[in-house]
């Protein structure tokens, strides 16, 4: 595995795949790298000749009291999960290569990006979408792989790709999860034990959910008991358990498949899950 920190280090490699003709995955990431990524890494590793994989803390992306200052780092760990995962190219490029608090543009995220997180993290997706574009010029992938647990990004991303006419495929690859649902995140770390236990809630409240979805096609009623479920979980704050339309976000028509997400704070540690219900599973909305 090639190691590369500067742009231009990346443009050499990524140069010399291409001209041997090699197709080039990229699995975007913050670091703190987990089975999450590590199945991303496969996928690419599966459909792609060259596996990038691209560790960078994005400053644009966190708010002014977010957790950037303690995000968890650890360079050589995750060198040895991606090595071992198959991925070809590394690239971790310290803050003054990637210059982000110094651009004089940016990408403003389209229409999915106004709601939930977008609304309770004003900046936030134009700062995801002002890295990865930045990224994907850097290493020029065909592929580009993330996870289902970031839905709404994965909708605000397909959006920029679409609109921009990035020549990227975006891969969308299943939410990995530990036995008791908790979907794996690096923000997990910042779990205390009893905090780790309690998490596992915002699974139980998509399956809640998903449930009351699956038997009375009741928006609200289905709102409402994630938010119960959620609530019922000591020291666990809901930020929102919506049913939403899964590319736009915004309520969902009649018919059409529903995106369940949630977030919530559990201790201090902020987490986001969500689980899709396709519309012919439920009662009431499709023959
Ligand atoms: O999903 C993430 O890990 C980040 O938002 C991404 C896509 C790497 C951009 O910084």
């Amino acid at each position: 595995m090639k190691l590369a920190r500067s742009v231009n280090a990346a443009r050499a490699e990524v140069g010399n795949a291409h001209d041997h003709g090699s197709s080039i995955g990229l699995v975007p990431t913050l670091g703190a790298l987990h089975e999450g990524h590590v199945s991303l890494m496969r996928r690419a590793r599966a459909v792609c000749d060259v596996v990038a994989v691209s560790i960078f803390v994005n400053p644009l992306q966190f708010g002014p009291h977010e957790d950037l200052e303690a995000y968890p780092r650890d360079e050589q760990r995750d060198a040895t999960i991606a090595k071992g995962a198959g991925a070809d190219l590394l690239f971790i490029p310290p803050p003054e290569e990637m210059k982000m608090d110094d651009l004089s543009m940016k990408i403003s995220a389209g229409s999915p990006a106004n709601v939930l997180e977008g609304a309770l993290r004003p900046g936030h997706f134009s700062g995801v979408c002002t890295v990865v574009a930045k990224l994907f010029n850097i290493l020029q992938p065909q592929l580009a792989f993330f996870g289902q647990k970031d839905a709404q990004q994965n909708a605000v991303l397909t959006g920029m790709v679409t609109d921009l006419d990035f020549p990227v495929g975006l891969i969308v690859c299943p939410t990995v999860r530990e036995s008791d649902g908790l979907a794996l995140s690096s923000r997990n770390l910042f779990l205390t034990e009893a905090e780790r236990a309690r998490a596992a809630v915002l699974f139980r409240a998509l399956d809640a959910g998903r449930d009351v979805l699956s038997r009375s096609g009741d928006i609200e009623r289905c709102e409402a008991a994630m938010a119960q479920a959620l609530t019922l979980e000591s020291h666990v704050t809901v930020d929102y358990a919506r049913a939403v339309d899964p590319l736009t976000f915004e309520t969902p028509s009649e018919r059409a498949d529903i995106l369940l997400v949630v977030a919530a704070r559990v201790g201090r540690t902020r987490l986001i899950d969500n689980m899709l219900v396709e519309g012919r599973s439920m009662k009431g909305r499709r023959s």
